[in-house]
């Protein structure tokens, strides 16, 4: 049976999905910024690497005290990237090498700059006074808790001009948007409409769970009635009215019980695609205590999620690594294990590091971490630089730890920009995880290196259709250590095979047929012959295998 044409429409359930910021990725005129003529000179890396869809950070004017995440205008490119010439040619290189962009939409909050706020904050009578959401008094039903605990005091803020609160559940330079107004969806959508105009195949959504929140919002300002989610799906039905194959990938936090709710449910009728983050801390909490449990039980509670929807799977983004969803006994031993010391630890709940040296730079250790994760029924996506295993500089603050300039070359300033180092963006890391240790150009020559293995398990990844789009099982092998994985799509049977002991191990995988052959995707063994049902396999500390399962000759 021949499956494979389907998975020309809906491109998001196999796709490999590349993040990166333009302004730490290339530099092409010598300030120091990584701009959008850089990144169109690495487009082709990109492609040899294999990535079918790239996620551009938050690109547009901003007041710079969220990293781009707080918007001054949703219509322009932040001058210091480049200009509209600049991105329209970088969409025509990656629509040229085969590959997607999608883009930060970041709706749920503008800057304090953006002229909608200036506007709104200008009087009560401003007309666009309630496109934002105001207070005379903090009310008792508004929404609780700050996103970043120490670097915020709370989620109102008096504004002398007016006498009047504004709502920010983030920081108080980011007030919140009230969806509850006709005026302010018209617009999302029109911010949407333009950006799929230029080419875009749809959106990583921020802070979605709080772009539909109306707590804090009186209920005279809200359309009688409304409800929240009918909005999400009214942006679903106009991106597709829009472009029939483009996507909503959103960022939701939330425990399984409420992310179905999210896909619209059985419609399906609501975001495309949600970030796996409780499957990605289960994967920390199971590399710590090197049993495959945790990863068990997230897969186990995962809700059913609608047939044209995916998860994307992940194990670090831009922000703190966050270990929310674990118990605090479970977030202790993760962060025993993989971040010890107070300075990289953030919000009590995270860590400020990436994955190569929580590993401890352990090559076998980080490349099951990665097989593992792209065999997680989803689509794996990447932050830029961890194709080579870039580290951290924990002498940059908070999140911006992880988001140092990409390490091109062990050249000056590692080939980010031709201004000296001390004039990039960020502060390289130095040391073992340093440029001239790890960098692209010297990955690229070497057929052993992370960069080279990645371009191997990507291509594998893209030819395994059934994670994506098949029905997967996981296979009890009687050792708590290992995880079987078995997908089945059609006439077509993968499986594959993690330890996440540091001891090498011996499992009797029992395959439901009488006869079969494994046969080896990623490395070199020896097709295995199933006797009795069951096919015998050693694997080693740390050890990975994907097998395609096959009919015996
Ligand atoms: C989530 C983003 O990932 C984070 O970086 C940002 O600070 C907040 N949303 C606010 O936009």
């Amino acid at each position: 049976m021949l499956h494979v044409p389907a998975t020309a429409d809906l491109w998001w359930k196999n796709a490999i999905i590349y993040c990166l910021d333009v302004q730490t990725f290339a530099d092409s005129d010598g300030d120091g910024i990584g701009d959008f003529g850089g990144l169109t000179q690495h487009v082709d890396d990109l492609a040899g690497l294999g990535v079918t869809c790239i996620w551009l950070m938050p690109f547009y004017p901003t007041a710079d005290h969220d990293d781009g995440y707080d918007v001054t205008d949703h219509y322009a490119i932040d001058p210091r990237l480049g200009t509209f010439g600049d991105f329209t040619e970088f969409m025509a290189v990656a629509r040229d090498r085969g590959l997607r962009v999608i883009a930060d939409l970041v709706v749920n909050h503008t800057s304090d700059q953006h002229a909608w706020f200036r506007e709104s904050r200008k009087s009560r009578e401003s007309r666009h006074r309630d496109w934002y959401v105001w207070q005379d008094a903090i009310p008792d039903d508004g929404p609780e808790g700050v996103v970043f605990p120490g670097e915020q005091s709370g989620v109102w803020t008096f504004d002398t001009e007016t006498g009047q609160y504004y709502l920010h559940r983030f920081y108080h330079h980011q007030p919140d948007l009230n969806i509850a107004n006709h005026q302010v969806r018209d617009e999302i959508a029109k911010v949407i409409g333009f950006w799929l105009a230029q080419g875009l195949s749809g959106f990583r959504v921020d802070a979605v769970p709080f772009l539909l929140e109306l707590d804090g919002i009186d209920a005279i300002d809200r359309e009688i009635g409304m409800d929240p989610h009918d909005y999400l799906r009214d942006l679903r039905a106009f991106i597709q009215r829009r472009n029939g194959d483009a996507i909503l990938l959103g960022e939701v936090n939330l425990p399984f019980e409420e992310q179905r709710r999210f896909f619209g449910d059985e419609d399906g009728d609501e975001l495309t695609m949600l970030f796996d983050f409780i499957g990605m801390q289960s994967i920390y909490l199971a590399m710590a205590r090197g049993d495959a449990r945790p990863i068990v039980r997230a897969l186990r509670q995962r809700p059913e999620i609608p047939d044209d929807a995916a998860y994307a799977s992940f194990l670090r983004n831009h922000d703190e690594l966050t270990l929310d969803k674990l118990t605090d006994g479970e977030r202790d031993e993760v962060f025993a294990a993989f971040g010890p010391e107070p300075d990289m630890q953030l919000y009590g709940r995270g860590l400020r590091r990436r994955l190569p040296t929580m590993l401890g730079g352990d090559q076998q250790w980080l490349r099951m971490a990665y097989s593992l994760m792209f065999a997680m029924p989803g689509a794996p996506t990447l932050f830029y630089g961890e194709e080579i295993g870039m580290g951290e500089n924990l002498a940059i603050e908070d999140r911006l730890a992880v988001r140092t300039p990409m390490q091109w070359t062990s050249g000056p300033a590692a080939g980010f920009t031709t201004a000296p180092a001390t004039a990039a963006f960020r502060p390289f890391p130095d040391g073992d995880f340093g440029p001239e240790e790890v960098n692209v150009a010297s990955q690229r020559t070497d057929p052993d290196s992370l960069l080279n293995w990645f371009e191997r398990l990507i291509r594998l990844r893209k030819s395994a259709p059934e994670i994506g789009w098949g029905e997967y099982r996981v296979v009890d092998v009687g050792n708590d250590a290992v995880l079987v994985l078995q997908y089945c799509w059609g006439d077509r049977t993968a499986m594959t095979v993690h330890n996440l002991a540091t001891r090498a191990a011996k499992v009797s995988i029992p395959l439901g047929v009488e006869t079969a052959t494994l046969r080896d995707r990623l490395g070199s063994a020896s097709p295995i012959a199933a006797k009795d049902a069951t096919a015998s396999i050693k694997i080693a500390a740390h050890g990975y295998h994907w097998f395609a399962v096959e009919p015996a000759p």
